[in-house]
């Protein structure tokens, strides 16, 4: 068990090769990084979007910074504008970008700036299938992503879907970096558990902090 009181930094767990856990490296400023999240839903809300083949996904989503991820029935993509208001996403919070600088520099990527933060929302009983992180310009940046909330079992593969596949236990301020080689590896999270978030309810927030463009 993990003593919430004393692991505020809990450390580093290498994942695969380019892929590293930094325990709570987030969750002395949760409270900020919620009120962020907060901030963007209030101008770009959280929705279910399509997917090309035309299912709706159970995990809603939103964004921010100069791009953000979208996928409808013509694609995955990123677009500067949300589509549901027309409007630019709204600016990347400097408390998202200081963090993401920081976990990268943590892990062994110095000098990352993001410019894409897609924002998702688990609920009870949703999941977000083994996929890869590709709709990016390029793919010499890492990917920061931060757990907010309710604990998820983060599943982390390789580069053939098929690859064999690594469940790691997600909690509330731990951070994910992934980047070199594993920069395309497949992850997803399983179904989300029910349970009550003393900051989120029932819920679990995921940042996904990248280069894209
Ligand atoms: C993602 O891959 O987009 C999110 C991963 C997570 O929620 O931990
Ligand atoms: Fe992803």
């Amino acid at each position: 068990m993990r003593l919430s009181l004393f692991d505020a930094d809990g450390g580093k767990e290498a994942l695969a090769p380019g892929a590293t856990v930094l325990r709570g490296f987030a969750r002395k400023r949760d409270i900020a990084l919620l009120a962020a999240i907060e901030d963007v839903a209030a101008r770009a809300p959280f929705r279910h979007m399509v997917t090309p083949g035309g299912f709706q996904m159970s995990v809603a989503m939103t964004n921010c910074g100069a791009a953000g991820w979208i996928t409808d029935r013509s694609g995955y993509r990123y677009q500067a504008h949300d589509p549901q208001s027309g409007l630019p996403w709204p600016a990347l919070s400097p408390a998202f970008l200081s963090l993401a600088d920081e976990a990268a520099t943590a892990a062994g990527f110095a000098n990352f700036v993001p410019d894409a933060c897609l924002i998702n929302r688990y609920e009870p009983g949703t999941k977000l299938s083994l996929h890869q992180d590709k709709d990016e310009a390029d793919y010499d940046h890492p990917i920061v992503s931060v757990s907010l909330g309710l604990p998820a079992t983060f599943q982390f593969g390789g580069q053939k879907r098929a690859d064999p596949v690594r469940k790691v236990a997600l909690e509330h301020g731990d951070v994910v970096v992934w980047g070199g080689p594993s920069r395309l590896f497949h992850h997803g999270v399983l179904t989300l558990k029910s349970g009550e978030h003393p900051l989120t309810g029932r819920r679990r927030f995921n940042l996904t902090l990248r280069k894209a463009l």
